[in-house]
Formats: C-alpha cells, sequence, structure tokens
C-alpha cells in the first residue's frame, strides 16, 4: 500500500514538473529532464545511464541536466514506459521484452535463436537501416528509441531442478517477461509461463510461487537471484537488449543542436556500455558460482532449437513482422537459424 502512495505522490510531483518544463521551449527544452528505469544504482546498465547524464550535461555546459531515478522507484517497466508515453518521465530504460506490448517490432527480439551469436546481434544493431526502423516505429505513440545496451543472451535458471533438454521442461513453471512472445516460447519448450514483473522474481523464485526464471547472467548477482536459485543452464535462448526511449514530443521541443547532443550522447553510452558490461556479466559468473553456489550446466541446444521453429515461421508469415524478420535475417530468412 505504502509502495503505491510514494508512486502515486511521485508521479504527481513528475506531472507538475512536466508540466512547468512544458512552458520553456523558447530556447530548446533541455532542463530538468527525468529519466527512470528498474535496475540497482550498481547494475552496469546505471552506470552506462549515468555515464549518458555525464555526457548530456558535459556537451551542453550545464544547459541540459538530467536526474536518475533507479530501482523501479517510478514504477515497473510497464509503468515507466507509459509515464513516458505522456512525458512524465523524459526518458527511460526499459528491456525491449517490455516494449513488445507497446509496439509489435520489439518482438522480433524475444524470438528464441533468431541470432546465431552476439557478434551478429551486434553486426545488426550498428546498422541504422535495421535500427531506425526499431526506434522509429513507436514515435505514433508518444517515443522514440535512442540507442540499446547490450544486456547479453537470456538463459534459464531453477530452484532446485538441473534441465537437460525440452524433456525436462514438463511441469516447469518459468517466470517471463510481460511480452506474448516469451509466454509462446516457453510454451513451444513445453513449460508453463509465468507473466511478470522483473521487481517479483526473487520473492516468487523463493516462495516457490514459479520453479524457474530466464535472464542474463547479472540478475543472479545484482538482484540476488542466486541466493534462491541452485542451478543455471547455459540455454542462451535469446538475445534480448535494453533499450533507452525517449518521449517525443520532449525530443521536438529541443533546439536541433541539442537534439544532436541526445543522440551524440547516447552513443557515447552505448559505447561505454559495452565495457561495462562485459566486465559485469565475467564478475556475476564467478560470483553467482564461488559466493553463491549456483550451479552452471552446459545444456545440448539441439531440443531446445528445434521446438522453437514453429515461432519463426509464424513471425515470418506475420504481415507486420515478416519484413522485420526480413531485415534482421536478410538473404537468409529461410533458413535454419
Ligand atoms: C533484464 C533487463 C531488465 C528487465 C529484466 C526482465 O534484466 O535488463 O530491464 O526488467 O531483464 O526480465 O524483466
Amino acid at each position: 500500500m505504502r509502495k503505491y502512495f510514494v508512486l502515486f505522490v511521485s508521479v504527481s510531483i513528475l506531472l507538475l514538473l512536466g508540466a512547468c518544463s512544458n512552458a520553456s521551449s523558447a530556447s530548446g527544452d533541455g532542463h530538468n529532464m527525468i529519466l527512470a528505469h528498474n535496475h540497482p544504482t550498481d547494475h552496469p546498465v546505471h552506470k552506462s545511464l549515468e555515464k549518458f547524464k555525464e555526457e548530456v550535461e558535459e556537451r551542453s555546459d550545464g544547459e541540459m541536466t538530467m536526474t536518475l531515478y533507479a530501482n523501479g522507484q517510478l514504477g515497473d517497466e510497464r509503468e515507466v514506459i507509459e509515464l513516458t508515453q505522456t512525458g512524465a518521465v523524459d526518458v527511460t530504460k526499459v528491456s525491449a521484452g517490455a516494449l513488445e506490448s507497446f509496439r509489435p517490432e520489439y518482438s522480433i527480439f524475444g524470438l528464441p535463436y533468431l541470432f546465431e551469436d552476439t557478434d551478429e546481434f551486434k553486426e545488426k544493431m550498428s546498422d541504422p537501416e535495421i535500427t531506425d526502423v526499431i526506434y522509429n516505429s513507436s514515435e505514433d505513440i508518444g517515443f522514440v528509441g535512442l540507442t540499446y545496451f547490450d544486456a547479453g543472451s537470456r538463459s534459464l535458471y531453477t530452484r532446485d531442478r538441473v534441465v537437460e533438454d525440452t524433456e525436462d521442461m514438463s511441469g516447469l513453471k518459468v517466470r517471463v517477461q510481460p511480452s506474448a512472445t516469451s509466454v509462446a516460447m516457453i510454451e513451444a519448450l513445453g513449460g508453463t509461463p509465468t507473466p511478470m514483473a522483473y521487481g517479483e522474481v526473487y520473492t516468487s523464485l523463493q516462495s516457490g510461487i514459479i520453479d524457474a526464471a530466464e535472464n542474463n547472467l547479472t540478475s543472479l548477482v545484482s538482484s540476488k537471484h542466486g541466493e534462491v536459485a541452485d542451478h543455471w543452464m547455459y540455454t542462451e535462448h535469446a538475445i534480448v537488449p535494453d533499450m533507452l526511449i525517449m518521449n517525443k514530443q520532449r525530443l521536438d521541443r529541443m533546439t536541433e543542436e541539442q537534439r544532436q547532443i541526445i543522440h551524440d550522447s547516447a552513443e557515447a553510452a552505448n559505447a561505454f556500455h559495452e565495457v561495462v558490461w562485459n566486465e559485469a556479466t565475467e564478475a556475476a559468473a564467478e560470483e553467482a558460482q564461488n559466493e553463491m553456489g549456483v550451479e552452471f550446466h552446459e545444456v545440448d541446444k539441439s531440443s531446445f532449437i528445434e521446438s522453437v521453429q514453429p515461432l519463426h515461421d509464424e513471425m515470418k508469415a506475420d504481415e507486420t513482422m515478416g519484413p522485420i524478420y526480413d531485415l534482421f535475417k536478410g538473404g537468409d530468412s529461410d533458413e535454419e537459424s
């Protein structure tokens, strides 16, 4: 109850601040920007967002300013996306998985085993002809993408069961992001999907409401899921990036120069993230195994890859998603991925 009261008060204050900043458009509108996200302050994404803020403030000689709200203080991912649509929040970092229910284009990232490996993923994400289609897909619903942050590949982790192939998925209740593609993926793999917000995963694993979750390695340590999960399986089933998105009207109210600063700073934060992300995942794997006692297992991915092929076929045949699939997979859209 208290959480909702605090949230209500915070959002009311933000709306008030938003109304004040709406008034100041003559010389652009770069003051008092609000950036909200759901990771703790020791998470690599938070460090990259601090870098983004620093770059914006430095490049504008302090004319543009930004305040960061971490830890889901302003709401879970769905809530902050909605706040970014209305302009109560200016910028947010959310998973592409959470954006999928706002714009279908983002569901491409949830499609399991789309990319061969992270190199292929990064190559596609460095091509503006591909990313612009994704980033601009939400213009008409109030926000645009600025850049992405690598969030590695997602794997399965369980409270107490070792999963070797899809047969072991039977009856396994797996938390997924609130995304239709993730639900379909766990169903195709033979498990039982349970969509819920990220902030609820720790207690749900602890109490046994769910048997498993799937995410990148930092979740074990940064959100302490390794305390309540005994096994990590390298299924590496999806590469779902974190996205930096911004309220479209706020961006439009800026001067050309201010907009350029936003875009250049986002690019600088993306490059910075590459370094901190790699360091953080290596450290997380070590800490989870050596200090939290999580057992790591390699799996034979072939039964996983085979089970999700119908999802690829469905996406290729979809009117909106077929062209997006082709954009990412180029000429080899009919080949096995
Ligand atoms: C990743 C991502 C978060 C997201 C989470 C999830 O950790 O960085 O932004 O909330 O996945 O599974 O919901």
